[in-house]
This record gives structure tokens, C-alpha cells and sequence, in this order.
């Protein structure tokens, strides 16, 4: 028996143990057609199944209204930064696209947009690192704009919107990728959302789009086949050789949410492993939260010691106790605790346990 590892890592992350062991059960022989899944063509009636079974999973799990067409596409979540621009500033004649700007990711999402449109960053919040989510006032949200674009999670830092901009007509789009179904979400509030896979839902290099019908069919001529969303929802996923893998892993994975109770069920769970963390934070000066209380998300839990060797001290000995890949991201620095869906409550009380221990020793 391998020793207990809990894997904290942000991304490319955990997924559920039982999908895992399925995986590994049937990876020689899919469906008794005596070849892996990997081994057949993404048009085999098998695998139209996984995908079809696998969206329709997902439109349970989100009760996504029927206008909203789920699009696999190549190349991870910053594909789409460049995709999102391309595909929908047109619908503005002034090709204006508006940001928010609340974090890392945020600011490459208007970074990589701006060959494409007008991009204007409405807020941000970099001026204090990005430590919480600044409001967006519907005056703030120009109707002329082709789009309003968030970043919902902040992976880096832990931060999340807790509600809303109330957007009128201006479609709200948001990067999901740190927190796909980790909560319940009103999709019909939403033009178009988006997350790479490799967090909530399986492996990394491919993205889940889901995107309202009547805002396909504005891209701009240069836009690249694969990266059309029009196209992509008329072959549904299949213009070319899709991720195959990817998909069936999402299948499974979104297979294991349901038998979880669903996207409510697991938000409670997730809620409660996030406060026993920031509980502890809380609780004492030995540890420092990242993130404004009233700003903080479920998936990850950022925080600082006293000093850069206290905390490579603190990596080193989780590390030791299976408490694996704690490390912050390389631009924020500290100690980063990513516990999406997958992580089990335990996972939770072994942090906790070592946390308080490291204080008692160290403090
Ligand atoms: C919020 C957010 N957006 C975008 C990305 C980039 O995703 P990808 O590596 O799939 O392009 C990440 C990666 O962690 C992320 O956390």
C-alpha cells in the first residue's frame, strides 16, 4: 500500500479516486471493443456516446437552459482568451470589450484580447495584489460593449465574486476555470463561461465552452477554423480529432458529481472544507490569509507565514507528510491550498492537523 498522499496542486489537480480506478479498469478494453478508449476514432458511435452522454450531464448538473449550446475545444482555457474577442468583439460596431481585472489570469485574458478589439479594464485591483474583488456598477458597464468579461475564480489567490455584475444587455462572460461546478450558478445570467479542464473536471489542454446560441455567428473572417465557436457547435466538437480522452475523463468526473448529490451538494461540502481552513487562519496571527474575508472563494485557500524560510520550512514538512504541492503560485509567493471538488473532507483535517501542529512546534 502506497503511502497517503493528498494532492494540493492547483492544476493539472486531484480527481476523484473511484474515476481514477474506472480509468484504470477499462484503459485496455473499452466497451469490449477490445482497444483502449484512446485507440478509437472520435466519429465510433462509442465515443459519440461519451460525448453526448458527458453534455448531457453537464446540462443536468447546471439545469442549463436550452439556448446554450457545450463546446469542447483544443487548447485550455488561455485559448480562449484570443477565441473570445475574435468570436464575439464584432457584435459591437466599436469592437469594444470590457475587463475586470482581478488577478493574474484576469490580466492575460485582456492582455492576449487586445489584438483583436477595443479592450477597455473597467477595474482592478492590482494596485493591493489583487487581494479582493472590486464592485462593477451597471454605470460602469458601457452598452456599446461587445462583452463584459470576468475572471470568476482567481486561481492564484483565492479570490471569487461572491455576486454578480448586473451587466443589461452586455453579455457577461466569465472564466470558470477554477471553479467549474464547485457551486451553483445561474447560467441563463451569463453569455458565455468557460474553464480549462484540468482543475473540476479532467486533464489539462482542453476547454469546456458553453456559450448562449445567439451569440455565435459574429466572428471575424480571420478567425481560425478551430477556434470558431460557430463551427464548433455545428460539428459539435467534432471539426477535427477531438481531445477523446479528455472528454471521457469529463464524462466520468461529471458521472461522479451526480452520484455526489449534484453541484448543490457538493458546494456544501466545499464550503465547509474551505472554513475549516480559513477558520484555523482565522484564528491566529501565525497565519495570514491572502484574500479579504468577504471576497473569498472555496477551491483555494492562499495564506503566509511570518517569513520566505518559515514557509519553505512548512513546505518541506507537509511534503513529508504526503501534503503535496502546497507551494503558492511563483508570482504570489506563500502557501497555496487548491481543494476543489475532488478533495476529499480528510484531505482537509490532515492540512488542518499539520497546520496546527507546524504552530505549536514552530511558533
Ligand atoms: C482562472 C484561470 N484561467 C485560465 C487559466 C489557464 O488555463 P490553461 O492552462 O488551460 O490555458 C488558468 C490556469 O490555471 C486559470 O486558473
Amino acid at each position: 500500500m502506497s503511502k497517503q498522499v493528498y494532492n494540493f496542486g492547483a492544476g493539472p489537480a486531484m480527481l476523484p479516486v473511484p474515476v481514477m480506478e474506472q480509468i484504470r479498469d477499462e484503459f485496455l478494453d473499452f466497451q469490449g471493443l477490445g482497444v483502449s478508449v484512446i485507440e478509437v476514432s472520435h466519429r465510433a458511435k462509442q465515443f459519440e456516446k461519451v460525448l453526448l452522454d458527458a453534455q448531457e450531464s453537464f446540462r443536468q448538473l447546471t439545469n442549463l437552459p436550452d439556448n446554450y449550446k457545450i463546446l469542447f475545444v483544443h487548447g485550455g482555457a488561455r485559448m480562449q482568451f484570443a477565441a473570445l474577442p475574435m468570436n464575439l468583439a464584432a457584435r459591437s460596431a466599436t469592437k469594444k470589450c470590457l475587463y475586470a481585472e482581478t488577478g493574474n489570469f484576469a490580466k492575460l485574458a485582456n492582455k492576449d484580447a487586445k489584438v483583436y478589439g477595443d479592450i477597455r479594464v473597467i477595474t482592478s485591483s492590482a494596485d493591493s495584489n489583487y487581494d479582493h474583488i472590486p464592485e462593477i456598477t451597471s454605470e460602469m458597464v458601457d452598452q456599446d460593449a461587445a462583452y463584459l468579461h470576468i475572471t470568476s475564480n482567481n486561481t492564484l489567490y483565492g479570490s471569487r465574486y461572491n455576486s454578480f455584475p448586473e451587466t443589461g444587455a452586455v453579455p457577461l462572460i466569465a472564466d470558470q476555470t477554477s471553479e467549474i461546478l464547485s457551486r451553483v450558478i445561474d447560467y441563463s445570467k451569463f453569455g458565455c463561461i468557460y474553464a480549462g479542464l484540468q482543475k473540476n473536471l479532467g486533464p489539462a489542454g482542453t476547454a469546456i465552452v458553453v456559450i448562449r446560441e445567439d451569440l455565435l455567428g459574429h466572428a471575424v473572417a480571420e478567425t481560425p477554423t478551430l477556434l470558431n465557436y460557430e463551427v464548433c457547435a455545428k460539428d459539435n466538437s467534432l471539426t477535427n480529432t477531438a481531445n477523446t480522452f479528455a472528454i471521457y475523463v469529463t464524462g466520468l468526473v461529471l458521472q461522479w458529481l451526480q452520484q455526489q448529490g449534484g453541484v448543490a451538494a457538493i458546494e456544501k461540502v466545499n464550503e465547509q472544507k474551505a472554513k475549516t481552513l480559513y477558520d484555523l487562519i482565522d484564528g491566529t496571527d501565525y497565519f495570514r490569509g491572502v484574500i479579504k474575508p468577504e471576497c473569498r472563494g472555496t477551491m483555494n485557500v492562499s495564506f503566509n507565514l511570518s517569513s520566505e524560510d518559515l514557509e519553505a520550512k512548512f513546505l518541506k514538512e507537509a511534503g513529508e507528510r504526503g501534503l503535496y504541492a502546497l507551494k503558492g503560485h511563483r508570482s504570489v509567493g506563500g502557501i497555496r491550498a487548491s481543494i476543489y471538488n475532488a478533495m476529499p473532507l480528510a484531505g482537509i483535517e490532515a492540512l488542518a492537523t499539520f497546520m496546527r501542529e507546524f504552530e505549536q512546534n514552530n511558533g
